[in-house]
């Protein structure tokens, strides 16, 4: 045995700790099975599912994830029942009177994607009321899909990049990803790393078609209600094992 061992070859040195994905999508399904499992009304799951959302709000934190976004109401969920939509809206407008001052004291900066002119007046002033009152806050950026579909955002991108066309403010020969990226709601922020999706699911959903190009996708069984802490490692976990080499040759 040499008296000093050789240092370790570069494939055996313990990997420098992967960063956190900067920005975490998750897709938050489940709640109307959960409450079923129980016997229970769909709203105890969406009550419960409130729970959810305040556990990985504070995971998110705990973990140094910079922004979180939640899909908690699709363009396609105003199909449900009436008296569900109303039970939605209703734990909507309960959870902008109830948790705004806790979150903006946690450093939580608030913002909405989708065709909040759908809701209430009541609902939409809420929400413009939450999103100026976090604006300063720089600890999680936290961006709420209510009433969003990917496909509308879309359509609706390029309209505004036609209309600018049309007003001689942008050259359509020199459109291109980024200039088309900044018609989106999420013109402001990083592309999902990482999208959960609960339930068993599978699927978008029409959930951030344009901005999911590469993101790296996690699938749990766990129903939204159940989801927690260690759940939410557990992705970040399986995220850092991923390999992702956006179409480049393998390292
Ligand atoms: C997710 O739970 C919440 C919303 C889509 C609003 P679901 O209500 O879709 O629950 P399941 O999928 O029926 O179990
Ligand atoms: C997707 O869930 C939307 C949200 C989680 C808010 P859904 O339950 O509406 O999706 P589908 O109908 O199963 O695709
Ligand atoms: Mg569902």
């Amino acid at each position: 045995m040499p008296a000093t061992s050789p240092l370790p070859a570069r494939a055996e040195r313990p990997a420098a700790p992967a960063p956190p994905p900067a920005h975490v999508a998750i897709i938050m399904d489940g709640n109307g099975r959960w409450a079923a499992a129980r016997g229970l009304p769909r709203i105890a799951g969406h009550r419960a599912g409130g729970q959810a959302v305040r556990r990985t709000i504070e995971a998110a934190i705990e973990q140094g994830v910079g922004w979180l976004t939640l899909y908690a109401f699709s363009s396609e969920n105003w199909r449900r029942p009436e008296a569900e939509v109303k039970d939605l809206t209703g734990l909507l407008r309960h959870y902008l009177k109830s948790e705004v001052a806790e979150l903006s004291a946690n450093g939580v900066r608030l913002h909405i994607i989708g065709e909040r002119d759908r809701f209430s007046e009541d609902i939409q002033l809420a929400l413009r009321e939450a999103e100026s009152l976090t604006s300063a806050n720089r600890r999680l950026n936290l961006t709420i899909a209510l009433s969003y579909g990917a496909r509308d955002e879309i359509v609706a991108a390029a309209r505004r990049a036609a209309e600018a066309a049309r007003a001689g403010r942008l050259d359509p020969a020199e459109l291109d990803e980024a200039g088309f990226s900044a018609f989106l709601s999420t013109a402001a922020m990083p592309d999902p790393d990482l999208i959960i999706r609960t339930s068993g699911e599978r699927r978008l959903s029409n959930f951030l078609l344009w901005q999911a190009a590469y993101a790296e996708f996690v699938f749990t069984d766990v129903l939204w209600p159940d989801f927690g802490q260690a759940h939410f490692a557990e992705a970040l976990a399986e995220y850092a094992r991923r390999d992702r080499r956006f179409g480049a040759r393998p390292a």
